[in-house]
């Protein structure tokens, strides 16, 4: 079949390569995405299960998100808060549950200082780097030579405080034990939020969600570049030269002057490319890998914690579930919850039958929220792991010493072959946030490429 011609072809119609696609179609240029999925949003993913409407993959929005708010703003899309009135409940390692609020954990004082010394160092640290390029940091390599777990502990004794802060970026942002990345990669993951209290604070990071749920702002977005999005089209060869690409889907081929490639870069050698990419892609592609993590949702006749002065918030560092909260759909009666099991505990988890594994993570819903936890009427895993065109989640970060290594080349395109991900972006990295970002600067990078030609 002869291939279509457009001015640029991407690959993946997740919210990085969709936003790049509406952001030159509006400039003028002709587009054709193609999607490996049957469906649009990529790592946003909105499914009804047995009636109730989940939102399997990206759904949270944090104030600071202003490349996603701007998007919305002109999608005409709202927004609506997270449901957070009443206490939080904080389960110690000892297995005591204790019923709290205010921003401290329920810790005892000596630790509350000691987490509050390690918050106040990442903060200052977060407010030196710039996230657009960590590896500038005149520390970098330090800092990207040294597990986060070790480098924790250079700086407190006190190991409950060394776990807590630990847990909020290994199992609650890059989904990998503190041990595999670097205190670098940790310090970017603050600094791409602001600080790391804004990261830790769950009524900043999981502020709002979006009316009509994260996946429909990739189908807005699709819906206002005609028929260009092609799916059921994975690409898996990519002839390039200087000129341009040739960028063979399943049953639609695209020749283009430029490419984008919205996809996640764990996945970019999956594409065959003739010829062959550089060296340093070759090396680099393979130091970033995705994390682990089990997105765990169950719906009840009525969100019964709010009864008893509840937010439905928890964190527990010890257990299964490290974190649940209120995920109650808007205008839903009934009451959800979303758990999150990550890294090695998802591993743990995966090694038992599907009702061992329901069983487990019900009890520890029960043990922050209540016996009612035990029963819902829709109980659902997301797992991104087994999704051929993710293979993880949230998203990927370097192993350790990759940040400052490999870093300052993720963005650099190769000829016409230019890389747009969540997971190569400094403000809103691993976020929606971060695609919607890096989908507008590299369409504008190759707007203006393309001149008046
Ligand atoms: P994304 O992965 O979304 O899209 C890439 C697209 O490329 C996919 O559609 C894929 O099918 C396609 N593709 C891959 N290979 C291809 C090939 N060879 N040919 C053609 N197509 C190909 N973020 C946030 O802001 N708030 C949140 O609350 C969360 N929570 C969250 C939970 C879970 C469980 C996950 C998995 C992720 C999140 N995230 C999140 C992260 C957020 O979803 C993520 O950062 C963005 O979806 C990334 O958008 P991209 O467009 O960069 O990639």
């Amino acid at each position: 079949m002869a291939p279509i011609e457009r001015d640029v072809v991407i690959v993946g119609a997740g919210p990085s390569g969709l936003t790049a696609a509406y952001e030159l179609t509006k400039a003028g240029r002709t587009v054709a995405v193609l999607e490996a999925r049957d469906r649009v949003g990529g790592r946003t993913w909105t499914k009804d299960i047995e009636g109730a409407t989940l939102e399997l993959g990206g759904q949270w929005i944090s104030p600071d998100q202003t490349g996603l708010y701007d998007l919305i703003g002109e999608l005409g899309i709202e927004t609506y808060p997270r449901y957070r009135e009443g206490a939080g409940v904080f389960v110690a390692a000892d297995g005591s549950r204790t019923e709290y609020t205010g921003a401290d954990f329920p810790l005892g004082e000596e630790a509350i200082a000691e987490t509050n010394q390690l918050i106040a160092e990442l903060d200052r640290l977060a407010a030196e780097l710039d996230p657009e390029a960590p590896w500038d940091h005149p520390r970098a390599r330090e800092l990207d030579t040294i597990s986060f777990h070790h480098w924790l502990r250079t700086l407190s004794t006190d190991e409950e405080a060394c776990t807590n802060i630990g847990l909020f970026i290994a199992g609650g942002m890059l989904t990998k034990p503190a041990h595999a990345f670097s205190a670098l990669q940790a310090v970017l993951m603050a600094a791409s939020a602001g600080s790391f209290s804004n990261l830790v604070d769950e009524d900043f990071i999981l502020d709002r969600r979006i009316v009509g749920t994260m996946q429909g702002v990739s189908e807005s977005l699709a819906g206002r570049i005609g028929d260009a999005v092609h799916l059921d089209n994975p690409v898996l060869r990519l002839e390039w030269n200087d000129d341009g690409v040739l960028a063979h889907g399943a049953n639609v081929s695209v020749k283009a002057k430029k490419v984008i490639l919205a996809i996640p870069p764990n996945l970019y050698s999956r594409i065959s490319y003739v010829p062959p990419m550089p060296r340093r892609q070759h090396i680099t592609h393979q130091h970033q890998s995705m994390g682990l993590v089990i997105k765990v949702h169950a719906v009840y006749p009525t969100p019964f914690w709010r009864d008893k002065g509840l937010s439905g918030t928890g964190f527990s560092p010890s257990s299964i579930v490290q974190e649940v909260y209120d995920n109650t759909l808007h205008g839903d009666l009934r009451g959800t919850l979303v758990g999150f099991v990550s890294d090695e505990k998802a591993d743990a988890m995966f090694e038992l039958d599907e009702k061992e594994r329901r069983s487990v993570i019900l009890a520890d819903l029960a043990m922050f929220l209540g016996d009612e936890a035990l029963a819902p009427e829709v109980y659902y895993e997301s797992d991104f792991g087994s999704e051929e065109w993710t293979r993880g989640a949230y998203a990927t970060s370097y192993d350790l010493g990759g940040l400052h290594r490999f870093g300052p080349d993720q963005n650099k395109n190769v000829g016409p072959i230019h890389f747009s991900s969540s997971d190569l972006a400094g403000e809103g990295y691993q976020h929606v946030d971060g695609a919607v970002r890096m989908g507008k600067r590299t369409a504008a990078l190759i707007d203006a490429a393309l001149g008046q030609g």
